[in-house]
């Protein structure tokens, strides 16, 4: 099990090596600089061993987490890092009150698509040509916070 912690400068190396490796367009270094310095902003990475293996970022917009960024890297995939994440995540996001949480994947990221669906996301939309790299679809994806399913 790995520990789930905030993201630090110091994991920034780490981090990008694993964006860049599962990303045809990675985010850069500083994007995530600028992520990390906003309070808006949650930045969360998996540890094990003292090696970042996984990490995740969501900022709040008017009351809804966009999920901007997950990735695990890939020697560690399929041994639930993304759905400790996302777990540590909504815990932390649900402590105030918010409207859901929001995302897009690619159309073909039938992986990702799958692990959100089990969070009880649902596709309630597309955004055409999203991706510049290859002109794929982006799924927007909406998940209600517990506030408002109760
Ligand atoms: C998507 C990603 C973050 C998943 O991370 P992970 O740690 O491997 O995911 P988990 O082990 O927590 O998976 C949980 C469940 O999600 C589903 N799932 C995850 N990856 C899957 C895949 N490649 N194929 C099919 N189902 C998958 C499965 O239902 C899985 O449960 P199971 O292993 O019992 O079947 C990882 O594959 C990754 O980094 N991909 C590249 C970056 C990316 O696509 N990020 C998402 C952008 S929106």
């Amino acid at each position: 099990m790995a520990l789930i912690r905030p993201m630090r400068l110091a994991d920034l190396n780490d981090v990008v090596k694993i964006e860049k490796a599962s990303f045809p367009r990675p985010w850069s270094h500083n994007a995530f600089i600028t992520q990390l310095a906003k309070d808006a902003s949650v930045c969360l990475v998996a540890e094990v061993d003292q090696q970042v293996i996984g990490y995740t970022i969501a900022t709040q917009y008017v009351e809804v987490w966009h999920l901007l960024d997950l990735a695990v890297r890939e020697d560690y995939r399929r041994q639930y890092v993304a759905t400790e994440l996302l777990e540590f995540l909504f815990e932390l996001c649900g402590r105030e009150q918010h409207r859901g949480y929001t995302l897009e994947v690619r159309k073909s990221n039938r992986g990702a698509i799958k692990m959100y669906e089990s969070f009880g996301f649902i596709c309630t939309g597309l955004r055409k040509g999203y991706y510049s790299d290859n002109s794929e679809d982006a799924l927007i994806m909406w998940k209600d916070s517990e506030d408002m399913l109760a």
